[in-house]
């Protein structure tokens, strides 16, 4: 005899009674959009490998953070992109005063003062190397590194960041990072460090954007392997000791695990990086007519917050959000 007597179809039956037990829900207020800055006047050049997504000159950009800011995007992440010849070998081009990068920040915050603005601290598209850490001898420093990362945060912070994101992985940093911003009176700038960072085959359209690919090797001497978890708990245990008040995990989709795991042992939000690589296949699929885009956009970012992220970076962010306000 076939046991009827529970029907879970019973609470699916109708759209109403669907939303009333739905578990998890998005918002717009949930994105934070990584949006890419370059030098120049009236520039909009799409990235190759990121249909929809741009590089914009700052005149175009805040053109653009009416409609992003008009949607109820309440975040920002901001990427710059700077022209080899203004690299080197200590990506001094991250901290100098007045770069159009730091500009730019203060700009945005001038014309937009209630969009939080959230920078991004590591080397990479400042250095020659393209790395995240200081190159000596084919080898990426630790220590050494922490000062660049100290000034260049610092230098955020004054232009007017909101959230500083170490997104570089070297050991100690969020704690140095902190202490830094606290001597010299920034306490109320936050950090959301990149706790659990992969050394991720999904990075590769978000480098082509920048152009910051590492010039030899690759950076698996910083960036977690993807085989692992105990060690995410360890890179996060750090991170929060050090002082972070955001942990993330990147990239999102192969690491569901990871942001439950962190999401259930930590008592400050968890964020998730929903990188380039996943957005590019997603778009890429729709392009070909192979699966519907917005219904895998939407799935893939509910999934994200399911696994426990209270925030999402998301370069479908802006999409998202039209089809959130309906
Ligand atoms: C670099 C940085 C990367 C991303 C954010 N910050 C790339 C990398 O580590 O090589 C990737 C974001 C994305 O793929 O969308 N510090």
């Amino acid at each position: 005899m076939i046991n009827l007597s529970r029907r879970p179809r019973r609470n699916r039956k109708s759209a109403g009674i669907r939303e009333m037990v739905q578990e998890t829900t998005l918002r717009v207020s949930d994105f934070i959009y990584p949006m890419f800055i370059q030098e120049g006047a009236n520039q909009k050049v799409e990235v190759k490998s990121m249909p929809g997504i741009y590089r914009f000159s700052l005149d175009n950009l805040l053109e653009e953070l009416k409609e992003v800011t008009d949607l109820g995007i309440v975040a920002i992440d901001l990427f710059p992109n700077y022209p080899e010849s203004k690299k080197d070998r200590i990506a001094s081009e991250s901290y100098h005063e007045n770069t159009f990068y730091l500009k730019a920040i203060t700009a945005i915050k001038e014309q937009f003062p209630e969009l939080v603005i959230m920078t991004d601290v590591a080397m990479d598209p400042y250095s020659s190397d393209g790395h995240d850490g200081l190159v000596e001898n084919g080898k990426i420093l630790n220590d050494a590194t922490l000062e660049i990362l100290g000034n260049m945060s610092l230098a955020q912070a004054k232009a007017g960041a909101d959230i500083l994101g170490p997104s570089d992985m070297m050991d100690g940093r969020v704690g140095y990072i902190r202490k830094h911003l606290d001597t010299h009176g920034f306490t109320d700038v936050s950090i959301m460090s990149y706790s659990a960072k992969y050394a991720s085959a999904f990075y590769g359209p978000f480098r082509d954007a920048l152009q910051s690919a590492p010039k030899f090797g690759d950076k698996n001497s910083y960036q977690m392997n993807p085989a692992n978890k105990r060690e995410a708990l360890l890179e996060a245990q750090l991170d929060f000791e050090e002082g972070a008040d955001m942990l993330m995990v990147k990239p999102a989709l192969s690491y569901l695990d990871i942001i439950r795991l962190l999401d259930e042992n930590f008592e400050i939000p968890i964020a998730a990086y929903n990188v380039s690589g996943e957005y590019a296949m997603i778009k890429a699929a729709a392009l070909n007519g192979w699966l519907d885009g917005d219904r895998a956009m939407m799935e893939v970012l509910l999934s994200i917050r399911r696994a426990g992220a209270k925030c999402i970076l998301t370069y479908f962010a802006k999409e998202a959000a039209m089809i959130l306000n309906g």
